[in-house]
């Protein structure tokens, strides 16, 4: 049998406090589910530099306690990424946009699409929940774990 190669999704979003360590963390906890977390390297990261270090929103952690997903994230900003991950999967259109044009500068290796590409109800966009409250969250969650499973069956 073929060794299997290692493959490899970062997350990415505006802050990474909110829906990208979501994402990340549902994910994660996909392929630990199916016991084939050794063939997945997971991260997630920010367009920006506003959070650089924070941990993810304390609305974000009340849905990891909900859903008893692990999540221990510090935001981190998209630098060398292009070139080392196999997915780069963002939740919006103006991440869409940096990350196609900062991609274009590097050796970019990378997919990059929206997550919600990967979802049969093709919403798209994960709304940014930060000036919302619990419920945008589980909203976010909800729609982390739909696609985080269509993206999954999509690339075994
Ligand atoms: C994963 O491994 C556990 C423990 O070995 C087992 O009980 C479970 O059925 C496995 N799950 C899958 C989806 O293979
Ligand atoms: C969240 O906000 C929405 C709209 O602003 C409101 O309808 C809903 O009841 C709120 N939910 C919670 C859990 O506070």
């Amino acid at each position: 049998m073929a060794a299997q190669l290692p493959k490899s999704v970062l997350f990415v979003c505006l802050g990474n406090i909110c829906r990208s360590p979501i994402a990340e963390a549902v994910f994660r906890k996909l392929v630990t589910d199916q016991n084939i977390s050794d063939n997945w390297r997971i991260d997630s990261a920010t367009t920006s530099t506003y959070e650089i270090e924070n941990p993810p929103d304390y609305r974000g952690q009340n849905c990891k306690r909900k859903h008893d997903i692990p999540m221990n994230h510090m935001a981190q900003q998209v630098t060398k990424d292009f070139a080392t991950f196999g997915y780069i999967l963002c939740m919006g259109e103006s991440s869409l946009r940096y990350l196609n044009r900062k991609g274009s500068e590097k050796n970019c290796k990378a997919k990059i699409e929206v997550l919600g590409s990967s979802e049969a109800q093709k919403q798209l966009i994960i709304e940014d929940p930060c000036y919302g409250n619990d419920s945008d969250f589980e909203t976010v969650y909800q729609q982390c774990v739909r696609c985080c499973k269509e993206f999954l069956e999509k690339s075994q």
